[in-house]
C-alpha cells in the first residue's frame, strides 16, 4: 500500500520565509491522523505541500512522494483528496450559490467556470451530498449570505462530492456551534468508518475522533513527538509543545485540554 505522503529531508519556503528545513515526515494510508501545535507551527504549510500549493526546494537528497509517485498532474492529484480549510473558505467565490459550491468538488476549483460541465451524474451525486449533510435546503442560497457553519457544511460537501480517498481537514470547526461541531464530527467519524482516511489539524482537543489513531506535535516547524494516541497526548508532552502547564483529561476514548 503506498503512502498518502511521504517528505524525505526536504525545504520549504514560504516568500522568502524558510519554514521547513531538512524535514521528513510520512504519513501511511490506513492511518487517521491528527496533528497539532501552536499559531504558527506549520501545520498549515504540511496540508498545503499534500494539497500541491506549495513546492519543495530541489535537492538532491530530498524527496517529496504522494501516493507513491514524485509527480502529479495537480487535477488529477486533487481529484484523490477532499480539503477543508479555513483558507479555502475566506477565498471562495462569495456570488457562487449552493449547489455550485457542492459541484466545484469535481473540479477542487473556487467556484464553477464556463468550461466545466456537470451531467446527470454530477448532479445526483450533489444532492445525495447535500442530503447526506442536511443542507439541501439551502442549495439555492449565495456562499456569502450562509452564516459560518452553513459555508463549512457546503465545503465539507465540495470536499466529499467526489467520493476522495484521503480528507485534509485544517481547523475544520473552528467557529461552529457545539450542535454543528458535533454533528460535524460524527459525520467525519462515519466517514472513517467506511475507510476514508483522515489527515486532521485542529487547536481543540476535545473535537479530536476517537478513531484518531496517530497524534504528530509539531512545534516551530519540526516534528516533536509523533506515535500512538494514548502515549503522545499527555499533560507532560502538551505542556512542553505549548510551553505552559496543560492538564489533559481523557473521557471514553475523547480528550479534553485544562489549564495544568
Ligand atoms: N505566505 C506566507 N509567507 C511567508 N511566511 C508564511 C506564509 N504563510 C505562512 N508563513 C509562515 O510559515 C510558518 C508556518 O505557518 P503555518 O501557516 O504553516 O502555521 P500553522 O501551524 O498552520 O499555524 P496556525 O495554528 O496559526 O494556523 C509561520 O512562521 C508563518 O508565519
Ligand atoms: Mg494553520
Amino acid at each position: 500500500m503506498q503512502n498518502i505522503i511521504e517528505l524525505q529531508n526536504i525545504t520549504v519556503f514560504q516568500q522568502r520565509n524558510k519554514i521547513f528545513d531538512n524535514f521528513s515526515l510520512t504519513l501511511e494510508r490506513g492511518q487517521n491522523t491528527v496533528i497539532l501545535g501552536p499559531n504558527g507551527a506549520g501545520k498549515t504549510t504540511l496540508l498545503k505541500l499534500l494539497n500541491r500549493e506549495l513546492y519543495i526546494v530541489a535537492n538532491e537528497n530530498s524527496s517529496i512522494k504522494i501516493f507513491g509517485k514524485d509527480h502529479w498532474n495537480v487535477q488529477e492529484l486533487r481529484a484523490h483528496l477532499g480539503v477543508v480549510s479555513h483558507h479555502l473558505q475566506s477565498n471562495y467565490s462569495n456570488s457562487a450559490l449552493g449547489l455550485y459550491v457542492v459541484l466545484s468538488g469535481f473540479y477542487a476549483s473556487d467556484g464553477i467556470w464556463q468550461h466545466q460541465s456537470f451531467d446527470n451524474e454530477h448532479l445526483e451525486l450533489a444532492y445525495q451530498t447535500m442530503k447526506l449533510l442536511d443542507i439541501e435546503g439551502l442549495q439555492s442560497r449565495q456562499f456569502s449570505t450562509m452564516s459560518t457553519g452553513e459555508q463549512r457544511k457546503f465545503l465539507l460537501a465540495r470536499a466529499l462530492v467526489h467520493n476522495p480517498e484521503v480528507l485534509v481537514l485544517d481547523e475544520p470547526t473552528s467557529g461552529l456551534d457545539l450542535r454543528t461541531c458535533f454533528q460535524y464530527l460524527e459525520i467525519i467519524q462515519d466517514l472513517i468508518s467506511m475507510g476514508k482516511n483522515v489527515i486532521l489539524v485542529t487547536h481543540h482537543i476535545h473535537e479530536i475522533p476517537p478513531e484518531i489513531n496517530r497524534v504528530i506535535l509539531l512545534k516551530e516547524c519540526k516534528v516533536v513527538n509523533d506515535g500512538d494516541k494514548a502515549k503522545i497526548l499527555t499533560s507532560k508532552t502538551l505542556s512542553s509543545l505549548f510551553d505552559r502547564p496543560i492538564k489533559i483529561v481523557e473521557e471514553n476514548g475523547y480528550y479534553q485540554a485544562l489549564p495544568g
